[in-house]
């Protein structure tokens, strides 16, 4: 089958989140299916910037309308090999006047959208659209066009009214960002009249582009098979509850939990860790000497950060390390984290260590408490895919207090890494982690700490309860962390399932 994956980011070309990692997986797993599989993504300028030279050429030109203008697009073509761990061809869609500024794919540098989105994703879109009809010259028709999040979710609309069309998945990683916008964007863009309307990309007087795809697609898939069902519910839906409970009712609606890239996140092999270990091997050393060096490097980044005394390293090597690697945003339950945090750090011997950005507010918070607390909390503000392996690799438990988590991919790393995740039972955390309760410890089955409220009452009891594990029973704690370990999280199965989706609809 010839697949066409529809993405605004992928690992490791351009990354913001847990799309990123997808896009840059799942391809490759549908290509072992021996599915032809294409993958378009916009040529940011990020992603420009980082391509070695010579690695691709244009394969196609045209025009294309944007809002009340011609836009050029070139579609460039990336050689295979240039990049190692994607095994799929990649078409880039070079649009300098809305893709080739600096930074964010989404946001500008003051947090904001980019005032142009709609515009920006809704010709996307329009080229998706075009190269799935085969309309560039490049013999290469789709059978299926698996699009993913609003930015890609117009495209669904615009094949809908196409004669001899490829069938269309749409799959959601989040319901919070629906792509809306206002009316005159449907009509700057010149899109066809007939998809105006309640039953389609219309929502309460506004553009949806994410309601396009859940309108339009042939299938509409989310990350995890908890997140379907709560989809379908008042609290979870954002108002799209309604279309989402029809097209479940239609039988159109299915979760697929996501899997990891075995390649990119496992510590037997990771090159960014500078100890490596096994469930089998050295797991319990290397882990300790990983914590080492995770400090070692926040303070070499972070000079006002520093050590624990050098004399009493080794006692605190000891002491249990907690992690957070994350977008500082609400969905992440960072809130709840700052609300424990001053309980935590006075009652027990427990140290912590953030990465994230996300909302300025958090992340002030955050510097303020790892000023207050040194030696005892620290902290990196920014991106940095180093650090997140060092994280999954030396801390001892993983917090993942999300408010509401699609599917979740740092809980499967961390359970991947030995470090038992601390999560809230919601979406795709609800389906990953099997909680430390008497009979799952009994039974050997437990893989880390779930809460089931989204309280600081709730979200405190659980990190104390693993504390006291982590410290007084060290056999119970090496069997979480081992089961956890022995969990398989890689993308056959789910591949898999997407692949029945794709064969049930061609
Ligand atoms: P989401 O997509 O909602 O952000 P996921 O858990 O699915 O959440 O995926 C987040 C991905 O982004 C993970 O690979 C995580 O390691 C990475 N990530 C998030 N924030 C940072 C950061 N500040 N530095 C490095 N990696 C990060
Ligand atoms: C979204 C979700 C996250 C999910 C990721 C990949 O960003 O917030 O839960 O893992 O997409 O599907």
């Amino acid at each position: 089958m010839k697949i066409l994956f529809a993405t605004s980011e992928a690992h490791p070309l351009i990354k913001t989140g847990g799309l990123a990692d997808v896009s840059g997986s799942l391809p490759n797993a549908l290509k072992k299916l021996k599915h032809q599989v294409r993958m378009v993504l916009p040529a940011y300028h990020d992603v420009m910037e980082k391509l070695p030279d010579k690695s691709y050429r244009q394969v196609a030109s045209f025009k294309i309308g944007g809002c009340g203008k011609q836009l050029d697009v070139r579609i460039l073509q990336l050689k295979a090999g240039a990049f190692d761990s994607i095994e799929v061809p990649v078409w880039l869609v070079d649009i300098p006047a809305l893709f080739g500024r600096a930074g964010n794919p989404y946001l500008a540098e003051d947090g904001t959208d980019w005032w142009d989105n709609g515009e920006r994703f809704g010709v996307f879109s329009k080229v998706i659209t075009e190269l799935a009809m085969d309309r560039c010259n490049l013999k290469w028709a789709a059978d299926v066009v698996h699009l993913n999040d609003w930015q890609t979710g117009l495209a669904a609309g615009l094949l809908s009214v196409e004669i001899h069309r490829p069938k269309t998945i749409f799959t959601i990683h989040n319901m919070a960002y629906p792509g809306n916008f206002p009316k005159q964007l449907f009509d700057g863009l010149g899109l066809p009249n007939n998809l105006w309307s309640m039953h389609g990309v219309e929502f309460w007087g506004h553009f949806s582009m994410l309601k396009a795809g859940v309108a339009y697609a042939d299938w509409i898939t989310t990350v995890s098979p908890t997140y379907a069902r709560q989809i379908c519910t008042y609290e979870y839906a954002y108002g799209f509850e309604g279309i989402l409970q029809e097209r479940a009712e239609q039988g159109r609606l299915v979760g697929i939990l996501n899997g990891i890239d075995e390649h990119v996140w496992n510590p037997h092999s990771d090159p960014l860790i500078p100890y490596r270990y096994s469930e089998k091997k050295g797991r319990t050393s290397a882990k300790r000497k990983n914590k080492a060096e995770l400090l070692k490097t926040f303070c070499a980044l972070h000079p006002d950060q520093s050590l624990p005394d050098e004399n009493h390293f080794d006692e605190w090597l000891d002491r249990p390390l907690i992690g957070f690697v994350g977008r500082l945003v609400a969905q992440k339950g960072i809130d709840l984290v700052l609300s424990v945090l001053p309980e935590i750090l006075a009652t027990t011997d427990a140290n912590f260590a953030f990465i994230g950005s996300g909302d300025k507010h958090f992340e002030a918070e955050l510097c303020r408490i790892a000023r207050d607390f040194p030696k005892r909390v620290w902290c990196h503000i920014g991106y940095s895919e180093e650090l997140a392996h060092l994280v999954e690799a030396g801390t001892d438990m993983f917090l993942m207090p999300s408010r509401f988590e699609p599917c979740g991919l740092n809980q499967m790393y961390s359970l991947a890494y030995g470090t038992p995740p601390i999560v809230h039972h919601t979406g795709g955390l609800a389906d990953t982690v099997v909680n430390a309760n008497e009979d799952a410890l009994k039974s050997g089955e437990a893989t880390g700490f779930v809460f089931y409220e989204p309280s600081r009452h709730a979200l405190l009891s659980t990190i104390q309860h693993a504390l006291y594990l982590f410290t007084n029973k060290k056999r119970r704690w090496q069997q979480i962390q081992k089961q956890g370990m022995l969990q398989t999280f890689d993308w056959k199965e789910s591949a898999k399932q997407y692949e029945s989706l794709y064969k049930e609809i061609v």
